[in-house]
C-alpha cells in the first residue's frame, strides 16, 4: 500500500506538477516536440513576415524607382515649359514692339492721310486689280495692322496713278484716300492736359479725338491772373524760337501729330491765317516729348469757385460731376 502504483491516470499527471519530480524520458521527449513545434511555428511566422517585408520592401524600391523616373522626366518636362515660356515671352516682346511700330506707323498714315492722298510704291500689280482689296492686303502682311483696324478704315479712293503701259514693267503707285475712324469725341485737350490715357483708348476703339481749347482757352472769362498761359509757356517759345514758328503753330502741329483733330478759336484773320499753316513742318520726336511732358492735368474749361482762398471746381460734389474719372 505505501508504494504508489503507476496507473494510466500518471499520464494526465504533470509532472512539472510535482516539484523536484523528473519527468519520464518519453514525456519529455513529447515536450522537447511541442517545444520544437513552437519555435518551428514562431519562425515561420517570422519567415512570413519577413517575407511580407521583403514584398514591401520591393514594393517601395519599384516605386521609389518609378519616382526617380518621373522625377527625370518631370525634370526633362520643366526644362521644356521654361523653354516654351522664354520663346513666348520673347514673342510678347517682339509683338509689343511690333504694336508700337504699328501704332506709330498708323498714326503717321492719319497724320498723313488728314492733308494728303496716301501713295504705295512698289506693290505688284495683276491683270484685274481690286486696288482697295490690294491696299488692304498690303496693310495686313506689309504693314501687319490688326483685322479689326484695317475694318474700320473707310476707304473714299483708291486707284493706280497713270495709265497702264504694257511696255512699263514696274508696278504702278496705288494713291489712297481714306480714314479709319468709327466714332468721334470731343474733349478739352492741349500740352496741359494732353489726355494721354483717354487718346490711347479712343486709338484702340477706332474713335477720332477732338481737342477744344487746343490753345488753351487764353481768353477765357473766368481766368484768375495766377493760372498759367499756355501760350506764354517759355519752354513753348524756346522750341518756337527754334522751329520759326509761332508757339499757336507749335501746340497745333502737336495735336497734328498725335493724331488729334483741333478746333483752335480766334477772331482775328492773320491768326486763322497762320493756325492753317502748320502742315509745312515736322516736330522732332524730342520736341514732342518735351510737349507731352508739359501735362499736369490742368482742365480750363470748367467751372471754379473761390472757397478758403483756393478756387476749386465748382460742381466737384455732385454725383454725376465728370472730371473725377480717368476718361
Ligand atoms: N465742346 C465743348 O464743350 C467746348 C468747350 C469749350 C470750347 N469749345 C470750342 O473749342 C473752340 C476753341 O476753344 P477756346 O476758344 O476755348 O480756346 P482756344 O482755341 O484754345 O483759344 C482761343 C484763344 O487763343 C487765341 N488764339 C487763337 N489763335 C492764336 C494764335 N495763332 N496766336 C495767338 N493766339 C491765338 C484766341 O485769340 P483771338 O480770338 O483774340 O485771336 C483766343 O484768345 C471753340 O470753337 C469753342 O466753341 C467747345
Amino acid at each position: 500500500m505505501g508504494k504508489p502504483s503507476k496507473t494510466p491516470t500518471s499520464k494526465r499527471s504533470r509532472p512539472e506538477d510535482s516539484p523536484g519530480h523528473v519527468s519520464p524520458p518519453g514525456t519529455s521527449f513529447t515536450e522537447i516536440l511541442d517545444s520544437i513545434d513552437k519555435r518551428l511555428t514562431c519562425l515561420d511566422s517570422r519567415l512570413a513576415l519577413v517575407e511580407v517585408l521583403h514584398r514591401e520592401f520591393q514594393t517601395i524600391r519599384e516605386s521609389l524607382e518609378f519616382g526617380q523616373q518621373q522625377v527625370v522626366s518631370l525634370a526633362k518636362e520643366n526644362a521644356a515649359l521654361r523653354e516654351s515660356v522664354k520663346s513666348l515671352t520673347n514673342g510678347v516682346v517682339n509683338l509689343t514692339r511690333e504694336n508700337r511700330c504699328m501704332k506709330e506707323t498708323m498714326l503717321d498714315l492719319q497724320a498723313k492721310s488728314t492733308r494728303d492722298n496716301l501713295v504705295f510704291a512698289g506693290i505688284p500689280e495683276k491683270t484685274e486689280e481690286d486696288p482697295e482689296g490690294t491696299i488692304k492686303s498690303f496693310m495686313e502682311h506689309q504693314l501687319k495692322l490688326p483685322t479689326d483696324t484695317i475694318n474700320n478704315i473707310t476707304f473714299h479712293r483708291v486707284h493706280r496713278l497713270g495709265a497702264k503701259k504694257p511696255e512699263n514693267k514696274r508696278p504702278r503707285p496705288i494713291v489712297a484716300k481714306f480714314d479709319h475712324y468709327k466714332q468721334k469725341e470731343q474733349v478739352e485737350c492741349h500740352p496741359y492736359l494732353s489726355q494721354v490715357d483717354l487718346l490711347a483708348h479712343c486709338r484702340s476703339v477706332a474713335v477720332c479725338l477732338t481737342a477744344y481749347s487746343p490753345l488753351g482757352s487764353g481768353d477765357r472769362p473766368w481766368a484768375s491772373a495766377d493760372e498759367p498761359c499756355l501760350l506764354q509757356d517759355h519752354r513753348l517759345g524756346e522750341i518756337s524760337k527754334r522751329c520759326h514758328k509761332t508757339p499757336a503753330q507749335i501746340i497745333l502741329r502737336w495735336h497734328l501729330q498725335r493724331g488729334v483733330v483741333c478746333i483752335p478759336k480766334s477772331v482775328t484773320p492773320s491768326r486763322i491765317q497762320q493756325n492753317l499753316q502748320v502742315f509745312d513742318f515736322t516736330l522732332s520726336e524730342q520736341d514732342m516729348k518735351l510737349i507731352d511732358s508739359f501735362s499736369c492735368s490742368n482742365r480750363f474749361i470748367v467751372p471754379t469757385v473761390e472757397m478758403d482762398g483756393k478756387r476749386v471746381w465748382r460742381d466737384a460734389a455732385h454725383p454725376h460731376f465728370p472730371f473725377h474719372d480717368l476718361y
